[in-house]
């Protein structure tokens, strides 16, 4: 596999690549030749440095590292996460044919479905004002207490599908800073106020914390018996939230099967359940499913994850291009960077191979991203212009959902095709001093200004198109990431299903709390982090 990788590597050096200027010249047929759709979501990748060549040995590679046999372990509920024991199956969770899914020997289907089922029966009664607060009064305000994957996808998605959500209003707390919190409930009347406590393990700090914190909330004003009618709970740890005192009928399982940042399909997912209604959510799922299909079954050349993973590993292994940028032209899709960043840094950030042998080469880049337009006006001048070659992913509809406002979806569409050409066509010395000589800069002002207008271009991006964006497609385009993570994971050889690397700063965190609260001497830490507990101490009000 590594050999495939180095003879890429050693070919692309040679021929420099592709030029893609020239190739888009010489080839009328390159958008059709380099791209591919699942129905209406179309994945542009002609302005990355491909050709017929360097695809054959990306699918070579992925057929190699045993991608589609890895894909079908996945899916028939084998235990790929090997460090934890554990099946990866977050793909049953929308598993809208049903087919059974096997896990030692038991399908889970009936459990998920059963699960679905109640959700959506607690969603509907919170919806129709059927389920009241404790005084009588009907819910208005939802507040989702949770953290990294127990957070993350469900704001993510409830801020995209908000053209869809006619259920009561939503709020997110996830950080330990109590401002957090302290802001969120400014704002809420606790007779109204439901509290959803997500958490897979129910021991996460932060959930925990905020969650004791919105207890008081409730019990201090409206008094103790009352708290029950105003929370409810999302876990695979059941005996943990019944020790919290949330009603067996008000807690929505799921299983250790699901990892936190694959969970959104999950009870996980139940804010938004809440927030568009349990069809619409049924739609997501189905979206998600439709990809899964699409994954199983497509060939390489066709295939969106497979593709988009090998252009991953290609711009990552190959280019050696340390990041990946996500710029979706779509403001409701502004904490998807947000999101794909738990989803791909926290699984593929990992030095280890399968066999506890140092990764060969790098595994998964640094992720980031913000929407567009706005990021133009913030950092594209480097990705354009600096030193380092940033691949980037833009996402776009064809259709808002403000047809008043279409002249604005048409400058966005602009802005977006603009970009990835600017990327790709650059500008060279000679346009930028015709350009200067046009507006009657000459000489040597135009040969000194002319070096600063120059743009290298042949900057890869890759364009995602879709009609709207609308529950299926956004369980689309999650499902396409969540593979894509998955593909170069294989390549890389590592297992993207755990994540020890976080746990470290957990259990320092849990030993220097009673230093940070004064009752416990600073010794045995190194100097910095006892100067930097005595330099807060001594700025602390008492
Ligand atoms: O700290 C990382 C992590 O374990 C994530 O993987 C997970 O999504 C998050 O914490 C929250 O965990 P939990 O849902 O168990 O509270």
């Amino acid at each position: 596999m590594q050999s495939i990788i180095d003879t890429l590597t050693s070919t692309v050096a040679a021929t420099h690549a592709e030029d893609l200027r020239a190739a888009f010249a010489a080839d009328p047929q390159r958008f059709s030749r380099f791209s591919a759709s699942l129905d209406d979501l179309l994945m542009d990748y002609s302005k990355c440095a491909v050709n017929d060549d360097v695809l054959e040995q990306l699918e070579q590679l992925l057929v190699t590292a045993g991608v589609a046999e890895k894909r079908d372990e996945m899916f028939s509920g084998a235990p790929i996460n090997f460090t934890e024991g554990r099946a990866v199956l977050h793909t049953a969770l929308r598993n809208r044919s049903n087919r059974p899914v096997m896990v030692d020997g038991r399908d889970v289907m009936p459990d998920v479905n059963g699960v679905l089922e109640a959700m959506g029966k607690f969603a509907d009664g919170i919806r129709s004002g059927e389920l009241k607060g404790a005084t009588g009064k009907p819910i208005t305000d939802v507040v989702n207490i949770g953290i990294g994957g127990s957070d993350l996808g469900p704001v993510m998605a409830t801020l995209a599908l908000s053209p869809f959500h006619d259920g009561p209003r939503l709020h997110f707390v996830s950080n330990i800073d109590g401002a957090h919190i302290a802001d969120t409930l400014k704002a809420l009347a606790p007779e109204t106020t439901l509290f959803i406590v997500a958490s897979k393990t129910f021991t996460t700090i932060e959930t925990m914390t905020n969650a004791q914190t919105a207890r008081a909330f409730i019990a201090n004003a409206i008094g103790e018996a009352a708290v029950g009618h105003h929370f409810c709970a999302v876990s695979t740890a059941l005996d943990k939230v019944a020790a919290f005192g949330i009603d067996a009928s008000r807690v929505f399982g799921f299983w250790d099967w699901v990892g936190g940042r694959y969970s959104i399909w999950s009870a996980i997912g139940l804010p938004l359940m809440i927030a568009i209604g349990p069809d619409h959510f049924g739609d997501f799922l189905a979206g998600g499913h439709a990809m899964d299909e699409h994954f199983r079954k497509a060939p390489f050349r066709q295939n969106l994850p497979m593709l988009l993973g090998a252009l991953g590993v290609y711009h990552r292994n190959v280019l050696g291009y340390q990041t990946r940028a996500i710029l979706p032209y779509d403001q409701r899709l502004s904490r998807f960077p947000a999101y794909l960043q738990q989803l791909d840094m926290e699984s593929n950030g990992k030095s280890v191979t399968i066999d506890g042998k140092p990764v060969h080469g790098a595994s998964g880049p640094v992720v980031w991203g913000e929407p567009g337009t706005n990021g133009q006006h913030a950092f594209y001048q480097l990705i354009h212009q600096g030193t380092s070659v940033i691949p980037v992913e833009f996402l776009i509809a064809a259709n808002g959902f403000e047809p008043e406002l279409r002249h604005q979806h048409e400058l966005l569409i602009a802005n977006c095709l603009a970009q990835s050409e600017a990327l790709m066509k650059g500008r060279t010395l000679t346009e930028a001093k015709s350009q200067l000589t046009a507006k009657g800069v000459a000489g040597e002002e135009a040969d000194f200004l002319a070096p600063h207008r120059v743009f290298s271009g042949n900057r890869p991006s890759i364009t995602i198109v879709y009609e709207q964006l609308t529950p299926y497609t956004l369980g689309r385009l999650i499902a396409l990431y969540e593979h894509r993570v998955f593909v170069e994971g294989v390549v890389f050889r590592i297992n993207s299903f755990d994540q020890w690397g976080v746990e470290l700063g957990k259990e320092l965190a849990t030993g220097l709390l009673p230093v940070v609260q004064g009752k416990v001497a600073a010794t045995g830490h190194d100097s910095s982090t006892v100067g930097l507990v005595s330099a807060l101490a001594e700025r602390r009000q008492v």
